[in-house]
């Protein structure tokens, strides 16, 4: 299918000839930018930001770069290629065509698992709203209003699929979509980390890292579906996604190197004198970090579940690189779970493995989140520091599952809740380490100008230097 760039909402889904589904989504656009003028970045509309838009899913068209005013953002609805004679790739229909429409049985979980995902994405914009103000570069403001207007562009990936395949419901759906706000008492956002307030850089980079990193694990789970137009837009936003988590990643290296230099010059890792010197002491780093990965661990969902057991039976939701894995249909196979055994300590217990599918995912995302940890702690090593950060256990500070609610230590080690509790302020962001991280919040908008608590970026954007003027105010 060709891309119609002209169009008032780019596609490469052959708008121009479903009129009806057209006006609909011609309907819903005013509806999204009234959305993200109230509620998206605020007081930089008029900015001029160097950003990178999908004209077209292929390489040479997904990445284009140019200065652009982010309501005049182009927000078009691009699905990967269609592949040929795909077939279902795990689960009881394993090896029948892939779905180009939705099976009137699976109509009303295809629907919830597509608002949820879509639910996240202007959840996120919304969080993130007032970061702009306070960002530590030009460069790091531009990577910000990146992340947020592709937030909105998956939204919009979602809201198709809603209104080209599920009639009038889908068209509700999509109303609601904008309705929800993060944090909001009445009306929240579906899933609790999309509510927790992000106001401060070291967050914004934990987000990008972790929970972004989730966001990739669940388009990757969706990206198996059977239901091929759900497939095909899940795989073209990974390849937008991948940037978030760049980000991310690049972020809390930047404020780990900071604070590594620092340490050397004052020679000490003393939190109060480096937080005097302006720069984040490694512990707070870790808190945050605690804090945000096991926030994220949460959105896997249960470790026993029967509900993804149905999902990956009947081919909705599947593992990420399902090709990767021997067994497709996992009819027979099983899978251990600890759980806690009541006294303190840890049982084992064998469930159906279509029963532990969040959990395997589970495993996927940790083993992927340890790389980044790999590349900051490079840093303190090379610095000849023995600190090193940490991911905790997933069985910390859980909310969900079989360890919601049991204490433990980061280790992962059953212990009483008054342990737990003497505890809290080593392990998690105390209100002082946040009064703290606050403060060091102050908008640097000189070019090539970093704040004192975060190292510039190796390079730049799209090949351009650092000091580039990645947004112009005017
Ligand atoms: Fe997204
Ligand atoms: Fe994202």
């Amino acid at each position: 299918m060709e891309s119609n760039y002209q169009d008032r909402i780019p596609n490469n889904v052959g708008l121009g000839a479903n009129r009806t589904l057209q006006r609909a989504l011609e309907h819903w656009q005013p509806e999204f930018l009234n959305w993200w003028h109230g509620l998206g970045p605020s007081d930089f509309n008029a900015s001029s930001v160097y950003l990178r838009t999908a004209i077209s899913v292929d390489t040479k068209g997904w990445a284009t770069f140019d200065y652009v005013k982010m309501p005049d953002y182009r927000w078009g609805i691009f699905l990967a290629q269609e592949e040929n004679d795909r077939r279902v790739g795990f689960g009881d229909h394993f090896g029948q065509p892939v779905w180009q429409q939705v099976p009137g049985e699976h109509r009303s979980t295809l629907r919830r698992l597509i608002v949820t995902q879509g639910d996240t994405e202007p959840a996120s914009v919304e969080q993130q709203r007032l970061l702009g103000h306070t960002a530590p570069s030009l460069y790091d403001l531009r990577n910000l209003f990146q992340v947020n207007v592709e937030e909105g562009r998956h939204l919009w990936a979602m809201v198709y699929l809603l209104h080209a395949y599920f009639g009038r419901d889908g068209r509700e759906e999509a109303e609601e979509l904008l309705e929800r706000h993060s944090g909001d008492a009445d009306k929240p956002r579906i899933l609790s980390t999309f509510n927790e307030p992000i106001s401060d850089w070291l967050s914004f980079y934990m987000f990008t890292y972790f929970t972004d990193r989730d966001g990739k694990f669940q388009l990757k789970s969706l990206a198996e579906s059977s239901f091929d137009p759900l497939s095909r837009t899940c795989k073209f936003m990974l390849t937008e996604e991948a940037h978030h988590m760049f980000v991310g990643d690049t972020g809390i290296g930047r404020v780990i190197k900071r604070t590594i230099e620092v340490m050397k010059e004052l020679g000490t890792d003393d939190p109060l004198a480096l937080r005097k010197a302006g720069v984040v002491d490694l512990p707070t780093i870790q808190k945050y970090l605690n804090f945000w990965f096991s926030s994220s661990l949460d959105l896997f969902g249960g470790d026993s579940s029967s509900n993804a057991a149905s999902y990956f039976a009947n081919g909705l939701k599947g593992r990420p690189d399902e090709i990767k894995y021997e067994d497709h249909i996992e009819a027979e196979s099983s899978f251990t779970l600890e759980l806690p055994d009541g006294k303190g300590g840890v049982r084992e217990e064998r469930i159906p493995m279509r029963n532990a599918v969040n959990e395997v995912v589970r495993e996927a995302y940790v083993r992927d989140c340890e790389k980044g940890l790999a590349r900051w702690n490079r840093h303190l090593e090379e610095a000849g520091y023995p600190q090193r950060m940490t991911l905790p256990s997933t069985r910390f500070r859980r909310t969900l599952g079989s360890w919601a609610n049991v204490a433990t230590s980061p280790e992962g080690k059953p212990i009483a809740q008054e342990e737990f509790n003497s505890h809290l302020d080593e392990w998690l962001p105390t209100p002082d380490d946040r009064a703290y991280v606050h403060s060091v919040m102050h908008g640097v908008f000189e070019r090539g100008k970093m704040a004192s608590w975060i190292a510039p970026p190796e390079r730049g954007i799209n090949t351009q230097p650092i000091n580039f003027e990645y947004v112009k105010f005017h």
